[in-house]
């Protein structure tokens, strides 16, 4: 099998064999994402980190897994401290760190932004997160988190919570959950629901899903229960955030005799309440290290 997409910037541009490439290469990149292995795989080479919205897991764990792999990071977290602050562009920004790295970790609050980059540069743009458009590589941390606790993720059925709307993780994972013949339950208040042109998507696709409101109701029979944060900064209006915030709130006692799989992309607020955290149903720590190898093997791919 090989890999032949030059950019990681939609799921949607992956094929269901590009997927399994990288879980399966991420399976031999685990024992060097434990630091079990010395991997030299990528000495010499950097990573140019461009975050212009707040991430934790995203960046470490890019920075991480290039590290792994032998190489380096440069690169910004934040606006301040950089020329953007003078009013540079991010045509620019980009064009000037494509000349110092190999690839781009790129995080814009503009749907497209990392589409647009990848246009403009001569090296590969990974997306990091556009705006409320897409986060393949989450997508893939999920899949993998799936895979390796389920061992199979051909047919599973899978409630997705939350906010629907703005949520970028789950803007991706839909489409890849359809590749492997998923039935989706959505859960979320009705202004937060999945937007009609993702729904419309996925009846072309064949996807099975559902749209229902109440979480007690409806998570008894599926294999996954993947919750999201309410996207209190994609709101245009604070009042509305305020409506559906705090809708949702899984807790140890919903999960009694229960072996469903619990994820969360992270940060949490108040989505899944602290006593989960010890129950062998909570993944999403798991989950979060799960970024190492799987982006150890996106860097390992495109990174030539
Ligand atoms: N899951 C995720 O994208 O987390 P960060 O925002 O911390 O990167």
């Amino acid at each position: 099998m090989s890999f032949n997409l030059e950019n990681i910037i939609s799921i949607r541009d992956f094929k269901k064999s590009d997927v399994e490439y990288i879980l399966d290469l991420a399976e031999d990149m685990e024992p060097i994402a434990k630091s079990e292995k010395v991997c030299h795989k990528k000495d010499g080479k950097l990573l140019g980190v461009m975050f212009y919205e707040p991430s934790t897991r995203t960046r470490l764990s890019f920075e991480t897994a290039m590290k792994r792999l032998g190489g380096d990071v440069i690169g910004f977290n934040q606006k301040q401290g950089t020329s953007i602050q003078k009013g540079e562009v991010l045509y620019d920004t980009a064009q000037i760190i494509s000349q110092y790295a190999d690839a781009i970790v790129l995080r814009h609050d503009m749907e497209g932004a990392a589409r647009f980059i990848s246009n403009k540069v001569d090296v590969p743009v990974i997306n990091a997160g556009d705006g409320a458009g897409q986060h393949p590589t989450q997508t893939l941390l999920d899949l993998y988190t799936m895979r390796r606790t389920l061992d199979n993720i051909n047919n599973i059925k899978i409630a997705i919570v939350g906010d629907l709307k703005y949520g970028r993780t789950v803007h991706s994972l839909v489409y890849a959950l359809a590749m492997f013949n998923a039935e989706i339950v959505f859960i979320s208040p009705n202004e937060l629901q999945m937007p009609p042109e993702i729904l419309k998507d996925l009846e072309k696709i064949n996807c099975k899903f559902s749209i229902k409101s109440s979480l007690a109701d409806n998570i008894s029979d599926v294999d996954v229960v993947y919750m999201t944060r309410i996207q209190k900064e994609r709101f245009p209006d604070p009042q509305e955030y305020l409506k559906v915030k705090g809708q949702y709130a899984l807790k140890g006692k919903d999960l009694e005799n229960s072996d469903v799989i619990v994820m969360h992309p992270l940060p949490r607020v108040d989505e899944i309440s602290f006593d989960v955290d010890k129950l062998d149903n909570a993944m999403y720590f798991k989950q979060a290290f799960y970024g190492v190898p799987i982006r150890m093997a996106l860097l390992d791919s495109i990174i030539k």
